[in-house]
């Protein structure tokens, strides 16, 4: 079987990545990561990748002073590593239309809400002060305009009575590193298609019978 190539790019702690990582060393994964490319060099996803013994690359924005320098920096690494799918995991950097546009449909993001509502940071506590009764997570394709793109995939996840902000992004996480292997497999598998502003999915890929009420009835 040949594996679809990640480039993972990342910012932070990188769970999401080592939810990547765990997936792609299971038997028969379709995918395989080639690079994980940092924008901070202290990032803590780095030494998770390194452990697992993946290239591991630092590339500083700060040390760039114009953002199409760091984003071609960046590019050419992702080429370098023929890199077939990038899967933007806690990367904490707006990218340029340019960029953006060399990717298209190559490049994915994880988000923690229910896209199109909250977008930007702070999504969890904004979801708690709006009394929603549902947060979530959700999987793109990347466009150009933040938090935006064709959805791949999509958790709702229920908001307790006694929720916080902290146990809502504990839990939001939980789904994030479900979600995210198995949308690079529904890619992987040509499982997923972008079709203008949405993704269709193979008619054949299960489907929850059910919706999510919440509270339940
Ligand atoms: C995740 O919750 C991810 O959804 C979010 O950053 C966190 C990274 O965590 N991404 C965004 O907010 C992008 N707009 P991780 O480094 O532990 O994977």
């Amino acid at each position: 079987m040949r594996k679809l190539r990640l480039g993972v790019m990342i910012s932070g702690g990188g769970t999401n990545l080592q939810a990547l990582i765990d997936a792609c060393q299971q038997h028969g994964y379709p995918a395989k990561i080639e690079v994980v490319i940092s924008n901070r060099p202290d990032a803590k996803g780095l030494e998770r990748a390194r452990t697992a013994g993946l290239k591991a690359v630092a590339i500083d924005h700060k040390e760039y002073e114009e953002r199409a320098a760091f984003e071609d920096a960046i590019h050419d690494c992702l080429t370098e590593h023929k890199v077939q799918l990038v899967c933007l995991a806690g990367f904490m950097r707006l990218l340029g239309a340019d960029f953006v546009g060399r990717w298209k449909d190559r490049m994915i993001n994880i988000h923690p809400s229910l896209l199109p509502s909250y977008k930007g940071l702070h999504t969890h506590a904004r979801a708690l002060e709006d009394g929603v009764k549902f947060a979530g997570c959700t999987i793109h394709y990347v466009r150009p305009e933040m938090d935006n793109g064709p959805i791949i995939m999509q958790a709702a996840i229920p908001i307790a009575p006694d929720e916080t902000e902290e146990s809502l992004i504990a839990k939001t996480l939980t789904y994030e590193h479900r979600m995210y292997p198995a949308a690079v497999r529904l890619i992987a598998e040509g499982n997923a298609r972008v079709s203008g502003h949405k993704v269709v999915i193979k008619e054949d890929v299960a489907l929850p019978a059910t919706g999510l009420i919440c509270p339940l009835p």
